[in-house]
């Protein structure tokens, strides 16, 4: 099926819900792995938000993708504790090493890496995340081995 009809019935589905937009996202999400930008005018139309709207909130939550994500995800958190602890040093080598920047994905299709706000692990930071599983402390020689882990 095309996507608009696909998205409609993610959003029939989720139609009863008070607060239907994140849901909705998240769903849509799981089905294509990312949010199609066609899906956008489809869901601003049907919640009767405008396409910058919904535009505004999948970028606030840091959670959505607007392309399909490489086959491996390294997340990399950005927040306070873990900058504390030199979470840019560590940003900087990961973006050097993998030749792109945050939201992009290598070209040869391998690893998308993306910015996360706390991981929890605040205590032992810089904290990463590899396709979902947590990692704490992580300096230039730990992302050099997640990226050779995965690749
Ligand atoms: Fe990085 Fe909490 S601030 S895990």
């Amino acid at each position: 099926p095309d996507i608009a009809s696909r998205v409609e019935e993610i959003i029939a589905d989720h139609a009863a819900l008070e607060g239907p937009l994140l849901p909705i996202l998240h769903a849509v999400q799981a089905a294509f792995g990312h949010i199609p930008r066609d899906a956008l005018p489809v869901i601003a139309d049907k919640l009767n938000l405008s396409r910058a709207e919904v535009h505004g909130v999948m970028s606030f939550y840091h959670d959505f993708r607007e392309d399909q994500a490489g086959r491996h995800v390294l997340k990399l958190c950005r927040a306070e504790a873990c900058q504390a602890m030199g979470a840019d040093r560590v940003a900087a080598h990961a973006r050097g090493k993998l030749g792109i920047e945050w939201h992009q994905t290598t070209q040869d299709g391998a690893v998308t890496l993306e910015p996360v706000f706390c991981l929890g692990l605040c205590a032992c930071g810089p904290a990463a995340m590899v396709d979902g599983k947590v990692v704490g402390r992580v300096d230039e020689a730990r992302v050099d081995e997640l990226l050779a882990e995965v690749r």
